[in-house]
């Protein structure tokens, strides 16, 4: 891909940029992170929920600065990473957030393969004066991945651009370079530039943004933490920084209210393309209904599957009618798995003794093979046909009740409950594997209605004793 402008020009900038700012931001890391970046945190409530960003999400955030924005997106259940070049202020990310993978590095240069993510996010990190940066975004995220990048807006008509203000007490130079970043909120500069690196589906947010301080004081020390503070100290000298500001916010002090500054800040959102074809025109359904509609939901799922298997699987085709039910569905199930405690043997027991029993193939061809990987072929094969010999007891006990639900929901009895309390099964995990069993009814139940059929590069994969043992169901 041809990079937009000079890539030379581009890459010195950035560099000049990153050794500038990370002296400026490093050096009052602890009052940045106290008392700066809170008042952030309504932008990044705001393009989290945006970004739809969940639970099982690989999260980057870019220029994550103390990390108050990683720690949100793991607060959300993502897995989150951050990268930061200030090796102080990423000292108080990962103490924010230790289960978090956050390093030191440039921006320029991310420390992760191709593919890593999806979602990356930069909140006012990356500016027009670092282009560089969002190739490396666009390289780290999954194909289908989201970008969710905030910049200032227009500044100058801002309720709060008084508190910008004392940063203009910098060289021409530097109040120039300022310009110069903020640049990429204008109308159609993010738009154009996320375009040009080869972004689709970009879209432009108001984002809200409000910095709220006790009083001057808490204002001009938090300001005086931030980079573009120490740009005009280096100018003025820090005593002469910190009165201009305390005379700066003075004249906006409310009794009974915080001081507050509304500045503009502009969010862009925008989507990485998959790199799988759509459908063929006389691509076969593998059901009985029409071949599905593309649409960026059933591309993701192709492409999930052609990254995962090497080929899209016909029940993936059929639900790339309803992917956001299909996602829905299988979160629901990752509730039950983490609720029930039930690792991947156990799921593959329940799976196929479930499948099986409702003389579903296309859930027993994939699960018996998963079951085989995991506990070998001859086990997988017996629970397909009802011969549970090769599984502990409490397994034993697990799948006749998969098969007792599945057969018949009234005739359960609650000797077979204590059955499964006897092997160990707590009630809370009883009610997550009974969940579980009624879920992957709804999920054959659909497939098998539908004519889903079971893909043969799937069943071509499988051991003998687990192909030959599926006699029942659709081919
Ligand atoms: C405006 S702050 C944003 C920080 C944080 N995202 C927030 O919301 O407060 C800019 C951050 O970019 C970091 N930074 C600047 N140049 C960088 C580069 N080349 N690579 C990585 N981080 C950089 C600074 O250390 C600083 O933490």
């Amino acid at each position: 891909m041809t990079r937009p402008g000079s890539a030379e020009t581009a890459a010195e900038t950035a560099s000049e940029q990153w050794a500038l700012v990370d002296e400026g931001w490093g050096r009052e890391a602890v009052a940045f992170a106290t008392l700066s970046e809170p008042a952030n945190c309504r932008e990044y409530v705001a393009l989290h929920q945006l970004l739809g960003i969940e639970a099982g999400q690989e999260v980057l955030d870019v220029a994550c600065g103390s990390g108050l924005a990683v720690e949100l997106a793991a607060a959300r259940g993502a897995t989150a990473a951050g990268l930061d070049a200030s090796a102080r202020l990423v000292a108080i990310a990962r103490d924010r957030a230790p289960e978090a993978d956050i390093r030191v590095g440039d921006m320029n240069a991310l420390p992760w393969g191709d593919g890593t993510f999806d979602v990356v996010t930069s909140f006012r990190g990356i500016w027009g004066t670092t282009p560089d940066a969002v190739a490396e975004v666009r390289r780290v995220l999954r194909p289908g991945g989201r970008v969710g990048l905030t910049v200032w807006g227009h500044i100058k008509d801002s309720p709060g651009a008084w508190a910008l203000e004392p940063f203009t007490l910098a060289s021409r130079e530097k109040v120039a370079n300022h310009a110069a970043m903020v640049s990429l909120g204008r109308p159609g500069a993010g738009e154009e530039l996320l375009t040009a690196w080869g972004f689709e589906d970009v879209h432009r947010h108001e984002i809200p943004f409000a910095w709220e301080f006790a009083d001057p004081d808490h204002y001009a020390r938090a300001l005086a933490s931030t980079g573009p503070a120490y740009e005009a100290i280096q100018a003025v000298g820090e005593q002469a920084f910190l009165d201009h500001a305390r005379e700066v916010a003075a004249s906006r002090v409310r009794a009974g209210l915080p001081l507050r500054a509304v500045i503009f800040v502009v969010g862009y959102v925008a989507t990485k393309p998959l790199d799988v074809p759509p459908p063929h025109d006389d691509e076969p359904s593998g059901s009985f209904l029409a071949p599905t509609p593309p649409s960026p939901g059933a591309e993701r799922l192709r492409q999930d599957d052609v990254d995962e298997l090497g080929y899209v699987m016909n029940a993936s085709r059929l639900w790339g009618r309803m992917p956001g039910t299909l996602d829905g569905l299988f979160g629901l199930l990752s509730q039950c798995v983490k609720a029930g405690r039930l690792d991947q043997r156990t799921r593959g027991i329940l799976v196929t003794a479930t499948a099986s029993t409702l003389g579903d193939a296309y859930c027993s061809f994939a699960w018996g093979g998963k079951l085989a990987t995991s506990a070998g072929a001859d086990l997988a094969a017996g629970v397909l046909l009802g011969d549970d010999t090769g599984l502990d007891p409490a397994e034993q006990v697990m799948a006749s009740w998969a098969r007792a639900v599945t057969r018949d929901a009234n005739g359960t009895t609650s000797t077979d409950l204590q059955a499964l309390r006897d092997v160990g099964y707590d009630d809370d995990q009883i009610m997550a594997i009974t969940v579980f069993i009624a879920l992957r009814l709804a999920f054959s139940t659909v497939n098998d209605a539908l004519g889903a059929t079971p893909d043969a590069e799937l069943v071509a994969a499988l051991p003998a004793a687990v192909a030959d043992a599926v006699t029942w169901g659709r081919r």
